[in-house]
């Protein structure tokens, strides 16, 4: 009965040594070590033995069991592993491989600079205020002091829409919607669209500006240059020429227009100055005391002023771009040139 156990052990070693999948495994161990296993067979038969015999092959009986347990054990861990190795190797991923190239977004030059304008005078403690695109003719011509018959008005200038109001034509209703509902000191900017009925190669139908007000006790025009000057060396640059020449605004009293030395030419004369060395960037003045009393604000008691000026034409200048309407196409040839720029 030892040799037949021993011989046993030995078959059942070598098929475990040949089986190549879990489930021949398990039959093995069902064939085998189970309840009704070619070792409990033998084991049952042990009845008939002397106690010394039937100790010797208990052990024997157990020794193999143990054996074929740790074998079986073994073989299994040894078969999930290459099934795994397998699966990985089926599965592999190639990371070496070229990903999708995914084309990083940039900012639109008119945006950036819109940005970067308004930080200046954020900085500078000015907050930002918003006003509506369609708007009444009362806040875009009226209060500012605009009357009925100002050349501003003309169909040629304006977008009329059907319900009687109009597109903005400038940011300056900001300013009355913004002194109608708070009272002075103020300090604003207003960056926005704006629409004029024009269209040619510096001029769109659809531009952005960004107007300026600041109202207090005792504001004068020499804060207003000030605040400018800081302003436009903070765009083009510690270096740039300012001027300030007098001009027209209806809201304005006395009005200015702002020029800069060109940043193309440097000031000796070229094409984009038109040969005069300087180019018009701004509108600006102290608020015309009409304006304040249409807005409810004593004259006597405040003064303010403000400024206005049309992003595109400052983002064209800042990026040397000729033609306003190639900000506007989308296409992205042009957008990619501007990348990493903010
Ligand atoms: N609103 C004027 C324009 O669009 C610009 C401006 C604003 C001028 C504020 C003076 C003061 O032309």
């Amino acid at each position: 009965m030892k040799e037949e156990l021993k011989a046993l052990g030995e078959e059942a070693k070598k098929l475990i040594e040949k089986s190549s999948n879990i489930d021949e495994i398990n039959n093995i161990r069902v064939e085998y070590l189970g309840k009704k296993g070619k070792l409990k067979n033998i084991l049952r038969t042990l009845g008939k033995l002397s106690p010394e015999e039937r100790k010797e092959l208990g052990q024997l009986a157990n020794r193999i069991k143990e054996e074929l347990e740790d074998l079986l054990k073994e073989k299994t861990q040894f078969l999930k592993k290459k099934a795994l190795e397998e699966e990985l190797q089926k599965n592999r991923i190639d990371i070496t491989l070229p990903s999708h190239w995914i084309e990083t977004g940039s900012s639109h030059p008119v945006i950036s600079t819109l940005i970067d304008i308004s930080e200046t005078f954020v900085a500078m403690g000015f907050s930002i205020a918003e006003g509506p695109e369609i708007e009444k003719e009362e806040y875009n011509f009226d209060m500012l002091n605009i009357p009925k018959d100002h050349p501003a008005r003309d169909m040629q200038d304006t977008f009329f829409l059907n319900n009687g109001e109009i597109l903005r034509t400038h940011t300056s209703p900001v300013q009355i919607r913004t002194m109608l509902k708070q009272k002075p000191p103020i300090a604003i900017i207003a960056p926005g669209r704006v629409y004029r009925k024009d269209a040619d190669p510096t001029h769109s139908p659809m531009f952005h500006q960004i107007e300026g007000l600041l109202v207090d006790k005792d504001v004068t025009f020499r804060d207003l240059k000030g605040i400018l000057k800081i302003f436009l060396e903070s765009v083009f640059g510690k270096e740039i020429k300012i001027r300030f020449r007098p001009s027209y605004f209806p809201f304005t009293e006395p009005s200015a227009e702002v020029d800069i030395g060109c940043t193309v030419c440097g000031g000796s004369g070229c094409r984009v100055c038109k040969g005069t060395g300087w180019l018009e960037i701004l509108g600006c003045g102290m608020v015309d005391p009409e304006v304040f009393k249409a807005v409810g604000i004593d004259p006597e008691e405040y003064t303010g002023f403000a400024f206005g000026l049309g992003i595109e034409r400052i983002a064209m200048l800042r990026y040397r771009i000729t033609d306003i309407r190639l900000l506007f196409t989308g296409d992205m040839r042009f957008n990619h040139q501007f990348k990493g720029i903010r």
